[in-house]
């Protein structure tokens, strides 16, 4: 199965993305995670990228295009994925366009997370990250079993530079304006399942699960 998966920040992507990369065995591809890797280790890349990253701002295409070709090379993908925070830009979306035709590939589905923008804000400034694994946590709807430690790996759960208020509003600005449009993009493909992402966690999953079909 072949996913891209798009909302606006905080829409929840990263928690479902994780459950479906579980339930159906396919690879979660989240450029957001990669990139906040590249960070951390340093790389050009990072170098290049972080401080694009903290403003809020997207990262220029050239660098995105490159780091997500490497990654499709990598056979693990074959299986299926599902792309977190990819495509973002109408560069990125013809890119990918571009590649699935060259490779005979096609998407299944283009699932788009709604959720209103206050309860947006309410959910990344109280977000909180796992420095190793990068699983999201919130203080209140969705908190660790320990305070401060990740369930997954025990690792020290950090809160991200960009889910300050400021930043917040400012990547909900640019989501409308540059990533929202791709919408339109995929809906003249017949491709787009919007999905209610207000609920709980169970809750969004089961409506993923409706539209995905079983799991076998
Ligand atoms: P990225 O990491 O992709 O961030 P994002 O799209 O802004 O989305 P988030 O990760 O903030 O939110 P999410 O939808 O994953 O929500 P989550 O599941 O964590 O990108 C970061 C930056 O990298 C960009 O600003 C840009 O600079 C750069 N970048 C990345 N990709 C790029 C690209 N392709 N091109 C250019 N630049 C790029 O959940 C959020 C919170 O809500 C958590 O606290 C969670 O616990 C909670 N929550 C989840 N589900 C629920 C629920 N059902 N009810 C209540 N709370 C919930
Ligand atoms: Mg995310």
């Amino acid at each position: 199965m072949r996913l891209i998966f798009m909302g606006p920040p905080g829409a929840g992507k990263g928690t479902q993305a994780e459950r479906i990369t579980t339930a159906y065995n396919i690879v979660h591809l989240s450029t957001g995670d990669l990139l906040r890797m590249n960070v951390k280790r340093g790389t050009e890349l990072g170098q290049l990228a972080h401080s694009y990253m903290d403003a809020g701002e997207l990262v220029p295409d050239d660098l995105i295009l490159k780091m997500v070709a490497a990654e499709f090379k990598d056979p693990k993908i074959e299986n299926g994925f599902i792309l977190d925070g990819f495509p973002r830009t109408v560069a990125q979306a013809t890119a990918l366009d571009d590649f699935l035709i060259q490779e005979g590939k096609h998407l299944n589905h283009v699932l788009v997370m709604d959720v209103i923008d206050e309860k947006l804000v309410a959910r990344l400034t109280a977000r909180r990250t796992c420095r190793i694994c990068g699983r999201s946590y919130h203080l209140s709807f969705n908190p660790p079993k320990k305070p401060g430690i990740c369930d997954n790996d025990g690792s020290e759960l950090y809160q991200r530079e960009d889910d300050k208020e400021v930043t917040v509003r400012n990547r909900l600005a640019v989501y409308k304006r540059q990533t929202r449009p791709l919408i339109e993009h995929y809906m003249k493909k017949g491709m787009v399942k919007h999905i209610d992402g207000v609920g709980t966690v169970d809750e969004v999953f089961d409506r993923i699960r409706e539209v995905l079909g079983p799991c076998d």
